[in-house]
């Protein structure tokens, strides 16, 4: 688990589909004085959809129905995104995040997988980053296994 202190201008945003990111997020949060930010499905989809439709759109960088706009993130020096893996590619609300973030800030990207693992996708969402004039400060596989799920403070 990565231990960083954080400013009042950081905040936390995540998508999570089962619990296990939005515990990292919590506990990220618990340890810090960052927002902590919470994106929503409009219409969460079951295990079947996320694996027939999520996963296809997660490789095609594609959006979700958000069940609210995106918080507004212009008032933050550091913004760290927490999503889940979903076919070796981040979950299709990073996009989301993606294209709420502002220029110029400092970016850490949390990525939790059973696998641990991201390597066909990472340069790539690093790049999706850095094209909105960011800087990627951390990039970060999370085993799903070493997450503290004590922290799963909201029902999923
Ligand atoms: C639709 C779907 C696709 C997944 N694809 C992968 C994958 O490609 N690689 C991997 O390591 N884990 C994969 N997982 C496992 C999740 O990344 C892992 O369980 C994660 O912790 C779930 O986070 P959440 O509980 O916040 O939704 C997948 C899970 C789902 C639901």
């Amino acid at each position: 688990m990565p231990s960083v202190e954080y400013t009042k201008k950081t905040a936390i945003v995540y998508y999570s589909w089962s619990g296990t990111t939005g515990s990292f997020a919590n506990k990220l949060a618990h340890d810090s004085d960052a927002d902590l930010y919470r994106v929503k499905d409009r219409r969460r989809p079951d295990i079947l959809k996320a694996l027939l439709k999520g996963c296809p759109e997660a490789r095609k960088r594609m959006p979700i129905e958000t069940e609210e706009p995106l918080p507004d993130l212009w008032r933050y020096e550091k913004v760290i995104f927490c999503v889940p893996v979903w076919a070796g590619y981040p979950a299709p609300a990073f996009n989301n995040m993606i294209a709420a973030l502002p220029q110029g800030r400092t970016v850490e990207l949390y990525m939790i997988s059973a696998s641990g693992s991201t390597v066909k996708s990472q340069e790539e969402t690093k790049a999706l980053v850095t094209a909105r004039g960011c800087d990627v400060l951390v990039y970060q596989d999370i085993f799903a296994a070493d997450v503290d799920v004590k922290f799963k403070s909201v029902k999923f």
